[in-house]
């Protein structure tokens, strides 16, 4: 029989049990395995997390350091990418490069598509977590006409992802602590949301026992809209435009509030946070301290802090229970570290990595069956066909 009711948006639907990631959305409460994101992001770096969130447990030390071995050994890529690369014109979105490019990987790694043993899922998903850091940061390269670069094994996850985007022939690569944990602690609270749009779908497209790289290259593309992770690059955008304008934050907001304009203040609000978004929080203070180390004042950082004063203190804002999300204030850090805007959602997704894995692994052993919501239909009854002649 047909279904009666609709949950537009999967609002109130819950797709599945999962043991990975907690959230209290009343009180702003975010947990990977049972470990608070605060913690975390303070006293973890990002591979640990990569592996608590994958496998469960935070890794000993020698399971680390097998973890982090395992991952070097397959960070090649196979030259034939680059033709890919190639391919695409300069002004190609990083995003949709990222997309097409993991996509690809499973041309050049076959074996790691049908993947049904824990075995078999370990190869996939060390091989994916090696070489999106490369894809990642040749997007970038492309964009800025550098040469192709695969980093150095000698330097640990993160170090490695930033040299590869930033190494420049013929110049001295010059090792920052400071930016290292900078790129640690965002890649760390970007790591895991539960059942947000691009984990859904890297789920739902995994459940057709489509391949890892396959439901991966979905969640990217997810991910890239301005509603999910695409808010970063859209928020400094809008930031910029206010400071273009004069600074007028109280204009923003007016067209934010106003409900024939399509403008909403991209950063704010979230479908579960209805207190404060505690990855915020630790982001906007980590960006103060970022740009003070870094001696860096940029004038958006305090057209985003006059624009959050007002919105979350304006009725609008206050009734719905609107406030500062994930991306509010990340731009700004990616900034002051130099990445480009363009790239701010690659970076999401080089964070959100881990977490989509971890998600599509708990999807497999779990032996979810096939993703297929229902519908209402109402669209025409049953028609005669009309000859073209006739129409
Ligand atoms: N600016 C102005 N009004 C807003 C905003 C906003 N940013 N967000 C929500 N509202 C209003 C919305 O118009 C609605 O008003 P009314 O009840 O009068 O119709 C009410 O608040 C509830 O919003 P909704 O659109 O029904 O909520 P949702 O759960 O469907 O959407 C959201 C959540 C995050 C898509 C939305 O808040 C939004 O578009 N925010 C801006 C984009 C953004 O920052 N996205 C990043 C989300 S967090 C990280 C991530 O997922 O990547």
């Amino acid at each position: 029989g047909g279904i009666t009711t609709i949950d537009p948006g999967y609002k109130n639907t819950g797709s599945c049990e999962s043991g990975i990631t907690f959230l209290d959305g009343e009180k702003g409460i975010l947990r990977y395995r049972g470990y608070s994101i605060e913690e975390l992001a303070e006293k973890a770096d990002f591979l640990e997390v990569a592996y608590l969130l994958i496998f469960g447990e935070l890794p000993t030390k020698s399971e680390l350091e097998k973890f982090d071995r395992d991952i070097k050994e397959e960070s090649h890529v196979d030259e034939d990418m680059k033709k890919i690369l190639d391919g695409f014109p300069k002004s190609a979105h990083p995003m949709g490069v990222l997309s097409s490019l993991t996509n690809a990987l499973i041309a050049f790694n076959p074996g790691s598509v049908d993947v049904d043993s824990e075995e078999e899922m370990y190869n996939a998903i060390v091989k994916i977590l090696a070489k999106f850091p490369v894809l990642a940061a040749w997007t970038m390269r492309k964009r800025k006409s550098l040469p192709l670069d695969y980093g150095d094994n000698s330097l640990g996850y993160v170090e490695n992802l930033h040299k590869m985007m930033f190494a420049r022939p013929n110049k001295s690569y010059e090792p920052n602590k400071l930016v290292y944990d900078a790129l640690d602690k965002l890649l760390i609270l970007h790591a895991d949301h539960e059942q947000n749009c691009s984990t859904s779908t890297v789920r739902i497209v995994g459940s057709s026992h489509a391949g890892l790289f396959a439901s991966l290259s979905a969640g990217i593309s997810a991910l890239w809209g301005p509603l999910h992770g695409g808010a970063n690059q859209a928020v400094i955008e809008m930031l910029e435009a206010i400071k273009a304008d004069g600074g007028d934050t109280a204009k923003y907001i007016a067209k934010a509030k106003d409900k024939s304009d399509p403008f909403r203040l991209m950063g704010f609000g979230h479908r579960v946070y209805k207190n404060f978004d505690p990855r915020a929080k630790i982001i906007k203070k980590s960006a103060e301290e970022v740009l003070g180390d870094l001696g860096i004042e940029d004038p958006v950082l305090d057209i985003a802090k006059g624009l959050a004063k007002v919105a979350l203190e304006d009725e609008y804002f206050v009734q719905r229970k609107l406030y500062p999300n994930v991306d509010f204030y990340s731009g700004i850090i990616y900034r002051a570290l130099g990445i480009p805007t363009e790239m701010f959602t690659v970076m999401f997704a080089l964070g959100r990595l881990p977490g989509w894995i971890a998600q599509w692994k708990e999807m497999r052993l779990r032996k979810e069956p096939i993703g297929r919501p229902r519908q209402i239909y109402i669209g025409e009854n049953s028609r005669s066909f009309v000859e073209l002649e006739n129409r």
